[in-house]
């Protein structure tokens, strides 16, 4: 399940750039996406997808070297200097590491749009047997890091009127025994980005969304159109909601 909010209330009004022959338009063409663990599964599969929609990409990685580096390669093949693999280890000093990761990034490409919270780990922790060790990677890892990535890189996407896309779980809303601890680090982590939506909102809300504006007809088009599509076609009773933020407001 994805979890997106945006920092502000404008949306990105950007030229598409369709290219002849490809069956996607580039419309993010110059913008640029940080995507945590994005060496290898579903991390490497949305930086990919992104990357075909135009971003430039950040491919975090801490274990998985190896693969974040020949990914990179593949992806300056496609497109000359459109990927870089930074490297972090987002278990300890979280804050002071989030800070110089995205530091790094905005060096490198002088600006945010994106911020992909993907990085997770997974066991089983039978409740007899969990240490106290156990808890703290995980939660460390699974809801401390995208939180503290997600502060370090506000200020950035503020500039941009970016978002932030935080991959929870199905599991953080419906319990997976003895997978107890990474199923409360995903409720932790949706519990994150509904309180943070608000945090990050734009002071003035208007029409009682937390986007400060009504829906345009567009948006609910393009919900539908999304949801329609092949890119879609793994999405079956699920919710999606283009309400402004509706959902997490009081
Ligand atoms: C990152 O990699 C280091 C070195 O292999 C390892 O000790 C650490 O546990 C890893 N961190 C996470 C969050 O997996």
């Amino acid at each position: 399940m994805l979890y997106l909010y945006q920092i502000k209330s404008f949306l990105i009004f950007i030229l598409l750039f369709c290219v002849p022959g490809q069956d996607i338009c580039q419309w993010a063409l110059g913008h640029v996406a940080v995507v945590t663990g994005a060496g290898q599964r579903v991390g490497k599969a949305i930086a990919a997808s992104l990357h075909k929609r135009g971003y430039t990409v950040a491919i975090h990685y801490n274990e998985s070297k190896d693969e974040a580096i020949s990914f990179m390669a593949e992806l300056n093949s496609i497109r000359k200097n459109s990927a870089y693999a930074f490297h972090a280890d987002l278990s300890r000093n979280v804050r002071e590491r989030a800070g110089h990761l995205l530091a790094e990034v905005v060096e490198k490409w002088g600006r945010l749009d994106l911020l992909v919270n993907s990085a997770a780990i997974y066991y089983a922790t039978p409740i007899a047997e969990t240490t106290e060790e156990q808890w703290d990677k995980l939660l460390d890892l699974n809801a401390k890091a995208p939180y503290f990535m997600t502060q370090a890189a506000a200020p950035y996407l503020k500039e941009t009127h970016g978002s932030v896309v935080n991959v929870a779980d199905i599991l953080g809303e419906r319990p997976n025994a003895p997978f107890n601890v990474y199923c409360i680090t995903k409720a932790t982590l949706i519990m994150i980005t509904k309180s943070l939506a608000l945090e990050l909102a734009p002071e003035n809300w208007i029409s009682k969304t937390p986007l400060g504006r009504a829906r345009n007809g567009e948006e609910v088009g393009d919900t539908v159109a999304f949801l329609a599509s092949p890119s879609a076609a793994f999405m079956t009773g699920a919710g999606i909601s283009p309400s402004g933020g509706r959902t997490v407001a009081l």
